[in-house]
Protein backbone atom coordinates (compact mmCIF):
# COMPACT_ATOMS: atom_id res chain seq x y z
CA UNK A 1 0.00 0.00 0.00
CA UNK A 2 2.66 2.42 0.98
CA UNK A 3 6.33 1.93 0.30
CA UNK A 4 8.86 4.72 1.88
CA UNK A 5 12.16 3.84 0.35
CA UNK A 6 15.94 5.09 1.34
CA UNK A 7 14.29 8.92 2.22
CA UNK A 8 16.43 11.43 4.32
CA UNK A 9 15.87 14.86 5.33
CA UNK A 10 16.33 17.17 8.22
CA UNK A 11 15.91 20.78 9.43
CA UNK A 12 18.03 23.37 8.13
CA UNK A 13 21.77 21.95 7.68
CA UNK A 14 20.86 19.40 10.51
CA UNK A 15 20.12 16.09 8.99
CA UNK A 16 17.14 13.71 11.19
CA UNK A 17 16.99 10.87 9.28
CA UNK A 18 19.56 8.70 6.83
CA UNK A 19 17.90 6.38 4.45
CA UNK A 20 14.83 5.60 6.19
CA UNK A 21 12.75 2.83 4.33
CA UNK A 22 9.85 1.31 5.58
CA UNK A 23 6.64 -0.61 3.58
CA UNK A 24 3.09 -0.60 4.67
CA UNK A 25 1.03 -3.50 3.45
CA UNK A 26 -2.89 -3.01 2.79
CA UNK A 27 -4.29 -3.96 6.60
CA UNK A 28 -1.08 -3.91 8.48
CA UNK A 29 -0.89 -1.55 11.62
CA UNK A 30 2.44 -0.26 11.60
CA UNK A 31 4.28 0.66 15.53
CA UNK A 32 7.08 2.88 14.90
CA UNK A 33 9.10 3.02 17.94
CA UNK A 34 12.23 4.92 19.21
CA UNK A 35 13.94 7.18 21.80
CA UNK A 36 12.78 10.57 22.18
CA UNK A 37 14.78 12.46 19.14
CA UNK A 38 15.33 9.38 16.69
CA UNK A 39 13.02 10.88 14.16
CA UNK A 40 9.60 9.41 14.59
CA UNK A 41 7.66 12.30 14.25
CA UNK A 42 10.07 13.60 11.37
CA UNK A 43 9.42 10.38 9.30
CA UNK A 44 5.69 11.26 9.78
CA UNK A 45 5.83 14.81 8.38
CA UNK A 46 8.18 13.93 5.64
CA UNK A 47 5.61 11.02 4.17
CA UNK A 48 3.02 13.84 4.78
CA UNK A 49 5.17 16.56 2.93
CA UNK A 50 4.86 18.96 5.58
CA UNK A 51 8.84 18.84 5.56
CA UNK A 52 10.88 18.16 2.16
CA UNK A 53 12.18 15.03 1.98
CA UNK A 54 16.31 15.67 0.77
CA UNK A 55 16.30 12.51 -1.23
CA UNK A 56 14.36 9.28 -1.67
CA UNK A 57 11.06 7.98 -2.79
CA UNK A 58 7.44 7.72 -1.42
CA UNK A 59 5.09 5.47 -3.20
CA UNK A 60 1.06 5.53 -2.20
CA UNK A 61 -0.99 2.48 -4.08
CA UNK A 62 1.71 2.06 -6.82
CA UNK A 63 2.40 6.03 -7.85
CA UNK A 64 4.37 7.86 -6.24
CA UNK A 65 3.31 10.74 -4.34
CA UNK A 66 6.54 12.81 -3.23
CA UNK A 67 5.75 16.40 -3.49
CA UNK A 68 2.01 15.94 -3.10
CA UNK A 69 0.22 18.72 -0.84
CA UNK A 70 -1.52 16.93 1.74
CA UNK A 71 -5.21 17.99 0.73
CA UNK A 72 -4.12 15.98 -2.24
CA UNK A 73 -2.61 13.27 0.28
CA UNK A 74 -6.41 13.32 1.98
CA UNK A 75 -7.72 12.63 -1.46
CA UNK A 76 -5.69 9.88 -1.81
CA UNK A 77 -7.24 8.41 1.70
CA UNK A 78 -3.62 9.44 3.55
CA UNK A 79 -4.51 11.11 6.96
CA UNK A 80 -1.94 12.30 9.37
CA UNK A 81 -2.54 13.21 12.76
CA UNK A 82 0.33 15.14 14.51
CA UNK A 83 1.68 14.85 17.85
CA UNK A 84 0.08 18.05 19.19
CA UNK A 85 -2.48 21.12 18.08
CA UNK A 86 -4.96 19.57 16.07
CA UNK A 87 -7.69 21.17 16.82
CA UNK A 88 -8.60 24.95 16.73
CA UNK A 89 -8.69 25.73 20.47
CA UNK A 90 -11.43 28.62 20.08
CA UNK A 91 -13.67 26.77 17.93
CA UNK A 92 -16.51 23.94 19.45
CA UNK A 93 -15.80 20.48 18.95
CA UNK A 94 -18.88 20.43 16.34
CA UNK A 95 -16.61 23.39 14.42
CA UNK A 96 -13.25 21.32 14.85
CA UNK A 97 -15.22 18.35 12.62
CA UNK A 98 -16.55 20.85 10.47
CA UNK A 99 -13.35 22.34 9.63
CA UNK A 100 -11.41 18.93 9.14
CA UNK A 101 -13.88 17.60 6.21
CA UNK A 102 -14.54 21.98 5.04
CA UNK A 103 -13.18 20.08 1.59
CA UNK A 104 -15.83 17.82 1.49
CA UNK A 105 -19.36 18.15 -0.42
CA UNK A 106 -22.39 19.84 2.35
CA UNK A 107 -24.31 16.52 2.12
CA UNK A 108 -20.94 14.09 2.65
CA UNK A 109 -19.62 16.14 5.67
CA UNK A 110 -22.92 16.17 7.44
CA UNK A 111 -23.12 12.28 6.97
CA UNK A 112 -19.17 11.84 7.91
CA UNK A 113 -19.96 14.10 11.07
CA UNK A 114 -23.00 11.76 12.05
CA UNK A 115 -20.48 8.81 11.59
CA UNK A 116 -17.98 10.07 13.78
CA UNK A 117 -20.05 10.65 16.63
CA UNK A 118 -21.84 7.32 16.32
CA UNK A 119 -17.76 6.29 16.11
CA UNK A 120 -16.60 7.93 18.73
CA UNK A 121 -19.43 8.99 21.52
CA UNK A 122 -18.59 12.91 21.21
CA UNK A 123 -21.70 13.74 21.05
CA UNK A 124 -22.48 14.90 24.39
CA UNK A 125 -19.57 17.44 23.99
CA UNK A 126 -20.40 18.71 20.52
CA UNK A 127 -20.85 22.30 21.93
CA UNK A 128 -17.59 22.01 24.33
CA UNK A 129 -14.21 23.43 23.36
CA UNK A 130 -10.96 21.59 23.50
CA UNK A 131 -10.48 23.42 26.56
CA UNK A 132 -12.93 21.87 28.86
CA UNK A 133 -12.18 18.58 27.27
CA UNK A 134 -9.67 16.23 28.92
CA UNK A 135 -6.47 15.14 27.58
CA UNK A 136 -7.69 11.29 26.68
CA UNK A 137 -10.81 13.51 24.98
CA UNK A 138 -8.87 15.63 23.35
CA UNK A 139 -7.32 12.79 21.77
CA UNK A 140 -10.78 11.27 20.64
CA UNK A 141 -11.30 14.14 18.86
CA UNK A 142 -8.44 14.65 16.98
CA UNK A 143 -8.48 10.95 16.02
CA UNK A 144 -12.28 12.07 15.19
CA UNK A 145 -10.88 14.54 13.27
CA UNK A 146 -9.00 12.31 11.13
CA UNK A 147 -11.96 9.84 10.61
CA UNK A 148 -13.98 12.39 8.72
CA UNK A 149 -11.83 11.71 5.24
CA UNK A 150 -12.78 7.59 6.24
CA UNK A 151 -8.98 6.99 5.46
CA UNK A 152 -6.99 4.20 3.92
CA UNK A 153 -3.76 4.88 5.68
CA UNK A 154 -3.85 6.71 8.76
CA UNK A 155 -0.72 8.58 10.59
CA UNK A 156 -1.01 8.81 14.12
CA UNK A 157 1.41 10.49 15.98
CA UNK A 158 1.49 9.29 20.14
CA UNK A 159 -2.56 8.52 19.91
CA UNK A 160 -2.03 7.19 23.78
CA UNK A 161 0.46 9.43 25.06
CA UNK A 162 -1.54 10.93 28.53
CA UNK A 163 -4.27 8.88 28.05
CA UNK A 164 -6.08 7.21 31.00
CA UNK A 165 -7.12 3.01 30.88
CA UNK A 166 -11.24 4.15 30.38
CA UNK A 167 -9.66 6.38 26.84
CA UNK A 168 -7.27 3.42 25.98
CA UNK A 169 -10.04 1.25 25.81
CA UNK A 170 -12.11 3.51 23.25
CA UNK A 171 -9.29 4.27 21.38
CA UNK A 172 -8.29 0.92 20.58
CA UNK A 173 -11.94 -0.07 19.98
CA UNK A 174 -11.46 3.01 17.39
CA UNK A 175 -8.98 1.43 15.42
CA UNK A 176 -10.42 -1.58 15.37
CA UNK A 177 -13.67 -0.79 14.07
CA UNK A 178 -11.98 1.99 11.51
CA UNK A 179 -9.02 0.79 10.77
CA UNK A 180 -8.40 -3.25 11.27
CA UNK A 181 -11.69 -4.56 10.65
CA UNK A 182 -12.18 -2.72 7.44
CA UNK A 183 -8.58 -3.83 6.44
CA UNK A 184 -7.13 -0.18 6.76
CA UNK A 185 -3.96 0.44 7.35
CA UNK A 186 -2.26 2.62 10.38
CA UNK A 187 1.53 3.73 10.77
CA UNK A 188 1.12 4.35 14.85
CA UNK A 189 4.15 6.46 16.77
CA UNK A 190 4.01 5.27 20.33
CA UNK A 191 6.09 5.07 23.36
CA UNK A 192 3.87 2.62 24.96
CA UNK A 193 2.99 -0.83 24.75
CA UNK A 194 -1.09 0.13 24.89
CA UNK A 195 -0.89 -0.52 20.98
CA UNK A 196 0.55 -4.09 20.89
CA UNK A 197 -2.58 -6.15 20.76
CA UNK A 198 -3.14 -4.31 17.63
CA UNK A 199 -0.08 -4.00 15.48
CA UNK A 200 1.20 -6.55 12.73
CA UNK A 201 4.65 -4.96 12.29
CA UNK A 202 6.92 -3.30 14.94
CA UNK A 203 9.50 -1.22 13.53
CA UNK A 204 12.10 1.02 15.53
CA UNK A 205 13.88 3.62 14.99
CA UNK A 206 17.35 5.24 16.36
CA UNK A 207 19.25 8.30 15.41
CA UNK A 208 17.14 8.55 12.42
CA UNK A 209 17.73 5.19 10.81
CA UNK A 210 15.29 1.86 10.96
CA UNK A 211 16.96 -0.39 13.17
CA UNK A 212 14.71 -3.40 13.62
CA UNK A 213 11.47 -4.82 12.21
N1 LIG B 1 11.62 22.30 13.57
C1 LIG B 1 12.75 21.74 13.96
N2 LIG B 1 13.94 22.38 13.79
C2 LIG B 1 15.10 21.81 14.13
N3 LIG B 1 15.21 20.59 14.69
C3 LIG B 1 14.07 19.90 14.88
C4 LIG B 1 12.78 20.44 14.54
N4 LIG B 1 11.83 19.54 14.86
C5 LIG B 1 12.50 18.47 15.38
N5 LIG B 1 13.83 18.69 15.40
C6 LIG B 1 14.87 17.77 15.86
O1 LIG B 1 14.83 16.58 15.09
C7 LIG B 1 15.13 15.44 15.89
C8 LIG B 1 14.03 14.40 15.73
O2 LIG B 1 12.84 14.95 16.26
P1 LIG B 1 11.45 14.16 16.21
O3 LIG B 1 10.41 15.11 16.66
O4 LIG B 1 11.28 13.53 14.89
O5 LIG B 1 11.71 13.03 17.30
P2 LIG B 1 10.72 11.92 17.87
O6 LIG B 1 11.35 10.59 17.59
O7 LIG B 1 9.35 12.15 17.34
O8 LIG B 1 10.79 12.20 19.44
P3 LIG B 1 9.65 12.15 20.61
O9 LIG B 1 9.56 10.71 21.01
O10 LIG B 1 10.25 13.00 21.68
O11 LIG B 1 8.39 12.70 20.04
C9 LIG B 1 15.30 15.96 17.31
O12 LIG B 1 16.68 16.08 17.56
C10 LIG B 1 14.64 17.33 17.29
O13 LIG B 1 15.25 18.23 18.17
MG1 LIG C 1 7.60 12.73 18.20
Amino acid sequence: MMEVKNISSGYGKKQVLFDVSLQVDKGEVVLLTGGNGSGKSTLLKCIYNLLPCWSGEIFFEGEKVNGLKPSDLIRRGIVYIPQKDFYFENLTVEENLQISGHSLPKPELKERIAEVYELTGLTNFRKRKPFDLSGGERKILAFGMGLIHNPKLLLFDEPFAGVDAKNTATLLKLFKETIINTENSVIIVEHKDDARQLFTQKTKMELGKIISK
